[in-house]
């Protein structure tokens, strides 16, 4: 039987100039799952966009099932069988999981209640059929990232999908989600679909996948059987050399006076849900404290008040001595606040701008890069080409659009900014997500530089590794609420696992500031 996808000596180059792929040959038999890994910017999405027929090869020669395809639009690709998650979601928040999935083919009832009916007959039906657990009348809003995306699956299947494109599926999961994603795709995989899947994470290509292939600058370096290739071998064939291992210095702030004091602070969302109650801690200049937790326990809503993106409900925190809080995002940064935000797209960068104007947005207005009014054009080009350097930045210019930059790369970005702003105060929400393992060692150590300069940092990020490994102390976060303090050279993995999914709290947690006398997790339990 044909493969269920062949690439012949494809190529791929952009409109302005950009290479992205280079004769890139591959084989994906029917009936696996097929690992798609590399840098950023290497062209893995570049791969996934021509297969589905959103842009189209520069050269080579694309078959589908056998079969040579020259897709126009995704429309054709869809026609043929094949399916995509895209990285970003694309559904629409205000209606229902079913109305999802029929989108624009909904099924044939007789006037327009009958017609929902069997929209949601036919979305169970089918959410059943392929084990993917989602409910169809729920609002697409009010359910968690994991169902959207299995709504978004489904939506593929429904158009019949037989090979469906996964463009980093994980990223915006939670470590259970994940596990959850990856039982669905197992069982998609029985019923008879090919699964194509991008990812940077190594412990995830060997949890999910059969065979792999690497690409590294446009190009494929290899070609394995997963079962028969280990982590070290396939960082090196992305990355070129051999990694070496990531020592971060902890720091043991205990006695030195705080820069950041957080008091009693609450939040109460929009829909009236509490996000965040009674959260108290202190800081020190060059101190990294690390907030670990389940996502979706308050961190979003942490990083958004302590930003100044969001008021508090109770409670505020000081830098310095001055109050920081609750007076918008302009007043938290003049006093010396800078924030790496969780969702980089929409409040990180602005797309269409260049690298250099997203650079300079926070600071364009101060005397290095105006005077009288008028920008210093010289000097911005020279500061963003600087950053492009230091921060690892793939690109050819320092003027081109960040949309046209792979998603690890801008990412690198509003690190750059960020962090060349010299924050007294750097709030980094999930700092790395989306890089890959060889960039996101350099961001985290420009996180450690910041902190050894005398920022105090506090870290967000769902990646318990990423938390334990930079982190002087950790926090965890359950419900809103701080459950447990550590210093992070005493922490074990497990033992904060129970803090993070409620099954344990440190009784007097709410009252502590910092892990002083919580020298390990064991004696703060007895
Ligand atoms: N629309 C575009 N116009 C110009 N260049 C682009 C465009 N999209 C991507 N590129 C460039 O093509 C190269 C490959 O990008 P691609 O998005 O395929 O990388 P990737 O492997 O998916 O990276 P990541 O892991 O960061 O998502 C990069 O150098 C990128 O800057
Ligand atoms: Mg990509």
């Amino acid at each position: 039987m044909a493969p269920a996808i062949e690439l012949r000596g494809v190529s791929k180059r952009y409109g302005n100039g950009t290479l992205a792929n280079e004769g890139v040959s591959l084989t994906i038999e029917r009936g696996e799952i097929h690992a798609i890994c590399g840098e950023n910017g290497a062209g893995k999405s570049t791969i996934m966009k021509m297969i589905y027929g959103l842009i189209q090869p520069s050269a080579g020669t694309i078959l589908i099932e056998g079969v040579e395809r020259h897709f126009t639009h995704p429309g054709q690709a869809i026609a043929a069988g094949i399916g995509m998650v895209a990285q970003h979601l694309n559904l629409v928040p205000s209606f229902t999981i079913a109305e999802n999935v029929v989108l624009g083919q909904e099924p044939s009832g007789r006037g327009g209640l009958l017609s929902r009916e069997a929209s949601i007959v036919a979305v169970r039906e089918l959410a059943k059929s392929f084990g993917l657990d989602v409910d169809p009348t729920a609002r697409v809003s009010d359910v968690s990232i994991g169902m959207q995306q299995r709504t978004e699956i489904l939506k593929t299947l429904y158009r019949g999908a037989r090979i469906l494109l996964m463009d980093e599926p994980t990223a915006v999961l939670t470590p259970q989600e994940t596990d959850e994603l990856f039982a669905a795709i197992r069982r998609l995989v029985v019923s008879g679909v090919t699964v194509v899947v991008v990812t940077h994470k190594l412990a995830e290509v060997k949890a999910i996948s059969d065979r792999l292939t690497v690409l590294r600058d446009g190009r494929v370096t290899g070609h394995a059987d997963t079962a028969d290739i280990d982590h070290k071998t396939i960082a090196e064939m992305m990355v070129g050399r051999p990694l070496a291992p990531q020592i971060v210095k902890r720091i043991d702030a205990r006695g030195r006076e705080p820069r950041v004091r957080v008091r009693q602070l609450g939040y109460v969302n929009a829909q009236g849900s509490v996000r965040l109650s009674d959260v108290n801690f202190d800081l020190a200049g060059g101190e990294i404290l690390g907030i670990a937790g389940v996502e979706g326990n308050g961190q979003n809503s942490l990083a958004r008040v302590l930003s100044g993106l969001a008021a508090p409900h109770a409670g505020g925190g000081d830098l310095d001595g001055m109050p920081f809080t609750g007076r918008g995002v302009r007043a938290a940064r003049k006093s010396g606040v800078a924030t790496v935000p969780e969702d980089r797209l929409t409040e990180g960068v602005a797309v269409n701008l260049d690298i250099e104007q997203n650079i300079v947005a926070t600071t364009y207005y101060g005397p290095s890069f105006s005077s009288f009014g008028c920008l210093k054009t010289g000097a911005i080009g020279q500061w963003a080409r600087d950053l492009v350097k230091q921060f690892g930045i793939k690109t050819d210019s320092s003027k081109t659009p960040v949309g046209a930059l792979s998603g690890g790369n801008m990412q690198k970005v509003v690190m750059a900014r960020e962090i060349s702003g010299e924050p007294k105060f750097l709030i980094a929400a999930q700092p790395t997500r989306g890089v890959d393992v060889g960039a996101a060692g350099s961001l985290r150590d420009e996180l450690v530089a910041l902190r050894d300069r005398g920022a105090a940092v506090l870290l967000i990020s769902a990646d318990l590794e990423e938390v334990l490994s930079l982190s002087d102390r950790i926090a965890v976060l359950f419900k809103g609420e701080i459950v447990a303090h550590f210093r992070a050279d005493t922490a074990d993995q497990r033992e904060i696992g129970l803090y993070m999914t409620g099954l344990k709290r440190q009784p007097d947690a709410a009252a502590r500031l910092d892990a002083a006398f919580a020298a390990t997790p064991q004696e703060a339990i007895a």
